[in-house]
């Protein structure tokens, strides 16, 4: 028996694309590097994205198609190719970003959020480019804190892939999961899921230039900062407590999560939140509701910077959940110690690019 092409495409015309429920010929799907030699045919099929789902099955119906209706002694050798470009390998993904910083504490509710939303506006205060992500995929944040709930990105096709475009607001660019779905189905979601639609909010995502990406983490130590850390070149953790001995013992867990010597993410210091309340009426008066000064003297036992120092005030709050975090207002003892913290978060990360090698990102060995 001789092969030719047509018998082969006249095969491959039997089998349909589900996507499109077109042949694969129709569809142009068969590449035209079609060699054949002797019994044996060798050709890729294009698929618009290299993730696309039916690619494994189209192949097998492709090779199905070949053996019956050509015959079973062909050697098929089929390879899939994508007009869409792949997603850059993890630590490869944003090579316009100058720095990582992953906002973290071991305990829930000791205000990361509040922090990373503030440290992100007080630094593009200072005028650097700021993107943050609120990488809380089962808690999202961002979008309340900045008040941009109804925001829906688009996606822009950019060098030959469609790329998320992420929401601005305050001069800063965000992303969150709660951009795409609501909060109460993502909590639905298994381990995988999540950590592929981070990928996808780092990797698939038009972040550009930037100097500081800010990254607000889920409370704990999940899977998904396993996922952070695997995928993104942290250069360095920021981490949150107040001055209560619990959260003090879970910043401690927190710290060690990125010390490890499997992971060696630099610490840049601790955040005191909660440090004390002072009432409006009373500006002179500190009262030290959660003991006094206990992150700092964790920072001195870790030899870790204390970054930062902030008060319960209500204004925090309240403008948290209005969508104008209290660094819009330099003038205010509030955004004082933001621009505070801002200004020691950027020392230390230039300390830390002057005295330690870039961060590698985290492999598994399987
Ligand atoms: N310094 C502060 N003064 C007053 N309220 C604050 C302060 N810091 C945080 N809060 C408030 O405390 C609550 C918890 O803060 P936030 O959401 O930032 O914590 P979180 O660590 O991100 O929580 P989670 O672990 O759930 O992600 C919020 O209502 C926030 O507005
Ligand atoms: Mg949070």
């Amino acid at each position: 028996m001789t092969l030719y092409p047509k018998l082969i495409l006249d095969a491959l015309a039997t089998v349909r694309y589900p996507g499109s429920g077109k042949n694969l010929v129709e569809a142009e799907m068969v590449a035209d590097n079609l060699r054949i030699d002797g019994m044996k045919v060798s050709f890729s099929l294009v698929f618009d994205k290299p993730t696309d789902p039916f690619m494994k099955s189209v192949v097998k119906s492709a090779e199905t198609a070949i053996h019956t209706y050509v015959s079973k002694d062909v050697e098929v050798s089929i390879s899939t190719e994508s007009r869409q470009a792949a997603r850059p390998e993890p630590g490869k993904m944003l090579p316009q970003v100058k720095n990582v910083i992953a906002v973290s504490s071991g305990k829930g509710g000791v205000g990361k959020s509040t922090v990373a939303a503030n440290l992100a506006v007080a630094l593009s205060k200072l005028g650097y480019k700021v993107g943050l992500l609120d990488a809380d995929i089962f808690g999202p944040s961002v979008p309340k804190m900045f008040q941009v709930e109804d925001a829906r990105p688009y996606a822009e096709e950019i060098n030959g892939r469609d790329m998320i475009i992420p929401v601005e607001k305050y001069g800063i660019k965000l992303l969150s999961i709660g951009f795409f779905v609501n909060p109460d189905q993502a909590t639905l979601w298994r381990g995988g899921m999540a950590s592929n639609a981070l990928k996808q909010l780092v990797g698939d995502a038009e972040w550009g230039e930037l100097d500081y990406f800010v990254l607000d983490t889920p409370p704990g130590t999940s899977d998904i900062h396993l996922t952070l850390l695997q995928t993104l070149a942290i250069t360095g953790a920021v981490i949150v407590s107040t001055p209560q001995e619990v959260a003090l013992a879970d910043a401690r867990k927190g710290i060690n999560m990125y010390t490890n010597d499997k992971v060696n993410v630099p610490i840049l210091g601790l955040v005191e939140n909660m440090a004390w309340f002072t009432p409006a009426e009373l500006p002179e008066n500190r009262y030290y509701l959660f003991g006094k000064e206990g992150t700092k003297r964790l920072a001195e036992e870790l030899h870790v910077p204390l970054l930062g120092q902030i008060p319960i005030v209500q204004s925090i709050c309240e403008n948290g959940d209005k969508g104008t975090p209290v660094a819009l207002d330099e003038n205010s003892v509030t955004g004082q110690a933001f621009i505070e913290l801002a200004r020691n978060v950027v020392y230390q990360t230039e300390k830390r690019n002057a005295e330690l090698a870039p961060t590698e990102i985290v492999h598994t060995h399987k």
